[in-house]
C-alpha cells in the first residue's frame, strides 16, 4: 500500500491538471445548448480510462451518452463498480461567482469550480486510485468497472433502460459511489440513506388572455393569486405538509439509529448560519436530522406568471405556473405521493380556474444496511484514508440510479462522502477541499485492497 500512497502523493499536480481539464468542460445536463459539452466530458473520461488500460466505451442512450469501462483481469477476485456523474448543475446566478464557474481556481486550500465536489472531483478520486495501483503494481487487487453517466442532475431518465439492456456488463459485487458529503470537516462518513424525489408542475389558467387590470381587475380571477392561495394551503402554519395521505408509509428510523446521531456534533446556531437563514423551519416535533434525513418534504421550487419585465404593467394575469418536488423517505411510493398531491390540488382548485397537475419523475428513497462485509471494508478504508473512524449518516439529497442498483440489480452500495456540507454544490462558488481530494484518493485506493481481504463472509 505504501508505494501506492506515495504515488498518489507525488502525482498530486498531475492529477489536478487532469481534473482541471474535466472541470473546464461546461457539461450542464439541464441546458440543451451544452449537449456537445456533455459528450466531451463523457469522452474525456473514456479516453482517460482507456489510457490506464481499461476497456472503455462511450454508449449512446435515449438521452445523453455515458461511459462504461472495465478492467477484469482477476477472474477469482470480487468486482467493484464505481458509479459517478460528469454532468453538472447550471451556474446561474453567474455574477455571484468569485472566479469563473468553469475555470478551476484554488483559494485557501479549496478548489473552486462548478462540479469540483458534485461530482467530477469526487469521481476523479476513483480514477486516481486505479491509476496509482496500475502505475505502481501493473495490476488491480480486484476487478474494476466504471459507469459514469451524464444525466444524474436531471434525474437519470435514460439510465434505467440502458441498464436493463446492458445488465450483463454490470455484474459486480459492490457499487462504490462518492457523491455525498462528510458530516462535517474531519468526519469521514458513510451514508446509509438517500431521500427519493418526486417532482411535479401546477398550471393555473383563469382567462383566455391577460386582461387590463383597470377595466377588469377586481371583477375577474387572477391566476397568480389563485395559484399562491392553493400552494399556501399545502403546509400548515407549523410546517407540516397538510395533504391527506402524504405521510402514509413513512418508515421511522430505529431508536438505535437515532441514538447514534445524538453523538454527532450539531449546533443549531451553526446550522442556521451555514444555511444563511434567520431561523430553522419545519415540522416542530422533529429534530433537524429527522427533518432532513427521515421526513418527507414538499417544496415549491419555482414560480412564474404575469409580467416580469422592467417597469410595471397593468394586467390581471391569465396564467401562472409553479414547479414543486417532494423529497421522499424509505417505504414511500413516489406515485402514491404524487397522486395524493394531485388529489389535494384538484380539491383546492376553485371552480373558476383550470388547474392542471403534471407529474414529473419519481425515485424512491434508498437505505443501505450497515452490517455487511462491504461496509466493514469501507469503514476500515475511511479510517486509514482519513486517520479517523467514520460516522454513519444519511443525506437529504437523492441519487436516482442508486434505487436501480439496489432494487433491480440487488447490488450492495457504498456511499463514501468526501465532500463537505458547505461545498455549495448547485450554488455559486462550488468548491472541493484539496485535502479531502487527497484523502478521497487515498481512501479509494485503500478500499480496493480492503475489499479483497473482506471478500469472504459477506
Ligand atoms: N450529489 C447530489 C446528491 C446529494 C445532494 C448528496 C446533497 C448529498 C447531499 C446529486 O448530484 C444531486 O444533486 N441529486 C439531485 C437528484 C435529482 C436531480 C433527482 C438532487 O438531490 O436534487
Ligand atoms: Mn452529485
Ligand atoms: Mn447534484
Amino acid at each position: 500500500m505504501e508505494k501506492i500512497l506515495n504515488y498518489l502523493e507525488s502525482s498530486r499536480e498531475s492529477f489536478l491538471t487532469q481534473l482541471y481539464e474535466l472541470l473546464r468542460i461546461p457539461s450542464v445536463s439541464a441546458l440543451p445548448e451544452h449537449s456537445s459539452d456533455i459528450r466531451k466530458a463523457v469522452e474525456w473520461v473514456a479516453a482517460r480510462l482507456s489510457r490506464l488500460g481499461f476497456e472503455a466505451k462511450v454508449y449512446e442512450t435515449s438521452g445523453h451518452p455515458l461511459v462504461f469501462a472495465q478492467w477484469t483481469k482477476n477472474p477469482d477476485k470480487p468486482t467493484v463498480l464505481f458509479y459517478g456523474h460528469v454532468d453538472v448543475q447550471p451556474v446561474d446566478p453567474v455574477e455571484e461567482w468569485q472566479s469563473p464557474p468553469f475555470e478551476p481556481t484554488v483559494r485557501d486550500g479549496n478548489l473552486y469550480c462548478r462540479g469540483a465536489s458534485d461530482d467530477k472531483g469526487q469521481l476523479y478520486t476513483h480514477i486516481a486510485a486505479v491509476e496509482a495501483w496500475l502505475a505502481t503494481s501493473g495490476s488491480l487487487p480486484v476487478n474494476v468497472k466504471f459507469l459514469i453517466e451524464s444525466e444524474e442532475e436531471i434525474g437519470s431518465p435514460s439510465l434505467p433502460a440502458w441498464i436493463r439492456e446492458h445488465r450483463e456488463l454490470l455484474t459486480a459485487d459492490v457499487v462504490v459511489i462518492s457523491d455525498t458529503a462528510q458530516f462535517a470537516p474531519d468526519y469521514p462518513s458513510l451514508c446509509t440513506g438517500l431521500r427519493g424525489i418526486a417532482s411535479f408542475e401546477i398550471e393555473v389558467r383563469t382567462a383566455e388572455a391577460d386582461l387590463h387590470s383597470g377595466s377588469f381587475g377586481g371583477a375577474v380571477p387572477n391566476a397568480i393569486q389563485v395559484l399562491t392561495r392553493i400552494i399556501s394551503q399545502l403546509h400548515d402554519a407549523s410546517g407540516r405538509v397538510n395533504i391527506p395521505g402524504f405521510y402514509d408509509d413513512v418508515l421511522e428510523p430505529s431508536d438505535e439509529e437515532k441514538d447514534s446521531w445524538k453523538l454527532l456534533p450539531f449546533n443549531e446556531h451553526e446550522f442556521v448560519k451555514s444555511a444563511g437563514v434567520k431561523a430553522t423551519w419545519g415540522e416542530p416535533d422533529r429534530t433537524i436530522f429527522e427533518r432532513i434525513w427521515t421526513r418527507p418534504t414538499l417544496e415549491i421550487v419555482g414560480i412564474a406568471g404575469g409580467y416580469q419585465g422592467k417597469g410595471h404593467k397593468g394586467i390581471v394575469p391569465a396564467r401562472a405556473l409553479a414547479k414543486g418536488s417532494a423529497r421522499l423517505v424509505p417505504k414511500q411510493d413516489p406515485s402514491h405521493v404524487l397522486r395524493v398531491i394531485g388529489n389535494r390540488l384538484r380539491e383546492l382548485a376553485p371552480s373558476y380556474a383550470d388547474v392542471e397537475f403534471r407529474c414529473g419523475h419519481g425515485t424512491p428513497a434508498v437505505s443501505i444496511p450497515t452490517n455487511s462485509a462491504w461496509v466493514r471494508a469501507a469503514r476500515s478504508a475511511l479510517e486509514k484514508g482519513f486517520g479517523k473512524s467514520p460516522v454513519f449518516i444519511r443525506e437529504g439529497g437523492s441519487i436516482s440510479i442508486v434505487t436501480t442498483f439496489v432494487r433491480d440489480l440487488q447490488l450492495p452500495c457504498l456511499l463514501l462522502g468526501f465532500g463537505l456540507p458547505d461545498d455549495r454544490i448547485h450554488s455559486p462558488n462550488e468548491k472541493f477541499s484539496l485535502r479531502d481530494f487527497e484523502r478521497g484518493m487515498r481512501t479509494s485506493a485503500i478500499l480496493l485492497n480492503e475489499i479483497t481481504s473482506h471478500r469472504t463472509g459477506t
